[in-house]
């Protein structure tokens, strides 16, 4: 079956808006774990725009899934894992003028400095995860820089205003998925996915591990506001 994994981040970004302590991603990672997410995934950006350094700590202490920990191939942000040891390290790529990660890494760029990283990682027993685009050049260098698993980037596929262009994003994912299985690597894919465009994505052949973020707490924020609101009038009448 399908793991999800939910992203934190957002909780935090409300957080942030204000700078003060509600609401807290981890009461957001807990309630997560009891809603059934398999894993809790957040991102710490170097420039800390939403977890804070101690939100991981406090998650990873908290929460019994494991914990799916996205960020930069920096030597600042290794040291961090080293120092966290989440089940699992997805490196991603981060522009500090981005509103969000905005597509794969190109892992053949890079490649050395991330297979010194992944080599550091793994050897420590964190299992090493590449957010990719659905590209065969980049799941091939994936593979060569040791990482255990891809992550396949779905954002070009969520974004797709049209059903055709949707349908061969779809196309891009599935085939994907395959030459990742055939060369031994892990399946996970996330970004942009939310209640309506999810389901054609567990068509993506071995798939282990979704991760989202925004459409589950876009929906949480509505879930609960009709309940917010009442308390709040009962508690001033
Ligand atoms: N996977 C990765 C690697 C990401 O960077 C993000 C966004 O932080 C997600 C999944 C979740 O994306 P979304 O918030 O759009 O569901």
């Amino acid at each position: 079956m399908v793991e999800l994994g939910v992203n934190i981040d957002h909780i935090a970004t409300v957080r942030q808006a204000r700078l003060g302590k509600e609401p807290d991603p981890v009461a957001g990672a807990l309630a997560s774990e009891r809603g059934g997410a398999k894993w809790i995934t957040a991102h710490l950006r170097e420039d800390r725009r939403h977890i804070q350094d101690d939100d991981i700590f406090l998650i990873k202490d908290q929460v019994t899934v494991p914990f799916n920990l996205e960020m930069a191939c920096t030597e600042e942000m290794i040291n961090i894992a080293l120092k966290l040891m989440p089940a699992q390290v997805t490196f991603v790529p981060e522009k500090r003028e981005e509103l969000t990660t905005e597509g794969g890494l190109d892992v053949k760029k890079c490649f050395q400095h991330l297979k010194e990283g992944t080599t550091e990682l793994k050897s420590q027993g964190i299992s090493v995860s590449f957010f990719i685009d659905p590209d065969d050049e980049q799941i091939q260098a994936t593979k060569e820089a040791g990482a255990q698993f891809g992550e396949l980037h779905t954002g070009d596929y969520a974004n797709a205003q049209k059903s055709d262009a949707q349908d061969r994003e779809l196309v891009r994912l599935v085939a994907a998925g395959e030459t990742m299985h055939g060369l031994g690597l892990g399946v996970n894919a996330g970004h942009g996915l939310n209640y309506i465009n999810v389901e054609p994505t567990l068509r993506i052949p071995h798939l282990e591990q979704l991760h989202i973020g925004h459409g589950i707490v876009a929906v949480a924020l509505f879930e609960g506001m009709e309940k917010a609101v009442r308390e709040m009038v009962e508690l001033i009448s």
